[in-house]
């Protein structure tokens, strides 16, 4: 369960915890892990108070960044501090490398398993189900059901205002979506605006609007071919493990299609376990053995170039094994295809300006594999293509961000966002143009001035109007690359002068490749050089923006 969900004075109690944890930002918990986090790094917790508890941590993170898992190692330190026990070394996932599963998540929960049952050996007579005996499948499903509704679960309609989630997400109608790149560019841009009037939703800059996407017609067309199923059917869901909750999204009861377009994310690439699934039930040889071989330890590297290199998406998979797929039992669906995940994108307009709007910023993901058809993101693809003329709604809800902006008029912004890392700045920048307030310093960057300056005659206008100072970065307008960290080291002093006197606060969002370290490098050089600072003097300093979060950086991939 989400670590602030759980209630923490029991961990006094527990006898073996399991932690999965994210690290995020510049070494920051995850969102629903800050209270957590909070209680357990209490200094006044006594030393001796988890001397119950046997834990195991398993970390995501991602090693590009210079605090790779960063949560997850302080959080065993911290554990073991408390007088509780771990069973193995922290597990190191690494989204670098699709987070490891095979090289490390595998063997690591090998090891877990190995070591939960030295502790809690099974009863005499009892074992553990090999693995090609069928497990049970997660729900039992009903084929065209006698009631219309089953009761006690609810539909996928929001009916709540100030709870909308995953379960419950506000329909808002979509009230327009503009390119914002020239047709030549090769990148699709979009603002898409959405109409969330009566709602009751609320949100402030530095918000993140998750959206819960669809598959395109013609891949739930093709999936229900492969299958062989009948996407008008219906059925209904009931509980097989009390454990595991029925999905509440789905309507009950739900026709296959419905299913299929809103649910299951069939555009993913496969993990393991896909695999591991179609190998129990394929009555095909050839199949089979080759499913077989790929769930096997000298596989793993035939299946990484098949899937992962690829991205390869299951569709593609069950398409390249026929015979197995038309067989697949329509309960076991739930087993082995994934959900459909939402999406977070920041929110790129401020509720003060836009009272009933959410906006966004998107660029269209689309790029080439070795594979001949082109990999499409399913749910930028999916909004770029929505139409006003058909009314379509899509489904969303409000959670804070990571960046939170000062509410001191009187502090002065520094923002560095370039292409879509715009998105945030732009919610706050409108949000500063409705009261006089301290200096917005924006550093923009893209490829061409005609092409994807992204919003233009808006950042104009504010400049005009005087709310907005605006430095711009065109890497591809002249023979020599320009990056908007050039163009900050131009502006060092002025940057000094911002920090040191006037405590400005300083933001960097965007593309997290390299942007975000020059950029933070050429701070250090700034501060270094005005701040008259040796680079471990510079250093300390920018540690000391970050503890104070006048440092903030909010990066995606
Ligand atoms: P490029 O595509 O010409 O390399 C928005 O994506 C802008 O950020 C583009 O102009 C892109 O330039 C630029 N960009 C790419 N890498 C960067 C980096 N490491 N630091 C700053 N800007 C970068």
């Amino acid at each position: 369960m989400p670590l602030d969900d759980y209630s923490v004075v029991n961990l006094l109690h527990e006898e073996l915890v399991l932690f999965v944890c994210a690290t995020t930002g510049q070494g920051d918990p995850p969102e629903n892990m800050k209270m957590f986090w909070k209680f357990i790094m209490r200094k006044n917790l006594p030393n001796n108070s988890l001397m119950k508890m046997k834990f195991a941590v398993l970390g995501l993170g991602d090693s590009s960044y210079q605090k790779f898992n960063f949560i997850a190692k302080k959080l065993y330190k911290r554990l073991v501090q408390l007088g509780a026990e771990g069973l193995q070394s922290v597990g190191l996932a690494d989204d670098q490398h699709d987070l490891g599963a095979d090289a490390v998540i595998y063997p690591w929960m090998r090891d877990l398993w190995q070591n939960v049952l030295s502790l809690y050996p099974l009863p005499p007579g009892q074992e553990i189900i090999p693995a090609d005996v069928k497990p049970p499948p997660r729900y039992k499903v009903e084929i065209n059901p006698a009631e219309d509704r089953v009761p006690g679960v609810s539909s996928s309609e929001s009916n709540g205002i100030s709870q909308y989630g995953k379960n419950c997400p506000f329909h808002a109608p979509l009230i327009s979506n503009e390119r914002l790149t020239s047709d030549d560019h090769w990148q699709d841009v979009r603002l898409i605006r959405l109409d969330v009037r009566g709602s009751g939703i609320k949100y402030d800059p530095g918000d993140v609007v998750m959206i819960q996407p669809q598959n395109s017609e013609d891949s739930v067309q093709e999936f229900l071919t492969l299958m062989k199923l009948d996407p008008q059917q219906r059925f209904t869901l009931q509980q097989n493990d009390p454990n595991i909750p029925l999905p509440s999204q789905l309507p009950q009861p739900c026709s296959v299609h419905h299913l299929v377009q809103h649910y299951l994310d069939i555009n993913s690439v496969p993990r393991r376990s896909f695999f591991e699934f179609m190998a129990l039930f394929s009555t095909n040889e050839l199949e089979k053995e080759k499913l077989q071989e790929f769930c096997t330890p000298e596989g793993q590297e035939e299946l990484y170039s098949y899937c992962n290199r690829v991205k390869r998406s299951i569709l593609e998979v069950l398409q390249d094994f026929p015979h197995t797929s038309s067989w697949l039992p329509f309960e076991y669906l739930f087993d082995v295809i994934p959900q459909l995940q939402p999406r977070a994108f920041s929110i790129a307009s401020s509720q003060v300006v836009h009272p009933d709007e959410i906006q966004i910023l998107m660029a269209v993901v689309e790029y080439k594999t070795r594979l001949q058809k082109p990999r499409r993101g399913v749910c930028s693809t999916w909004l770029s293509r929505l139409k006003v003329a058909e009314r379509p709604v899509v489904p969303l809800w409000v959670k804070k961000g990571t960046i939170v902006f000062p509410k001191e008029a009187v502090t002065p912004v520094i923002m560095v966002g370039p292409g879509t890392g715009v998105a945030p700045f732009r919610s706050f920048i409108q949000e500063r143009s409705t009261a006089p307030s301290s200096r917005n310093i924006l550093f923009f960057g893209c490829r061409n001035r005609d092409k994807d300056f992204l919003c233009k005659e808006e950042w104009e206008s504010a400049v005009n109007k005087g709310y907005l100072e605006l430095y711009t970065a065109f890497s591809r307008d002249q023979e020599e690359k320009v990056y908007v960290h050039h163009v900050m080291s131009d502006k060092g002093a002025l940057l000094w002068k911002l920090l040191e006197e006037e405590k400005a606060w300083f933001f960097i969002a965007g593309n997290a490749k390299q942007m975000p370290d020059d950029v933070k490098s050429a701070l250090h050089n700034i501060i270094q050089q005005h701040g008259h600072m040796t680079s471990a003097e510079a250093d300390s300093y920018i540690h000391r923006l970050e503890q104070t979060r006048r440092f903030q950086a909010e990066t995606w991939s």
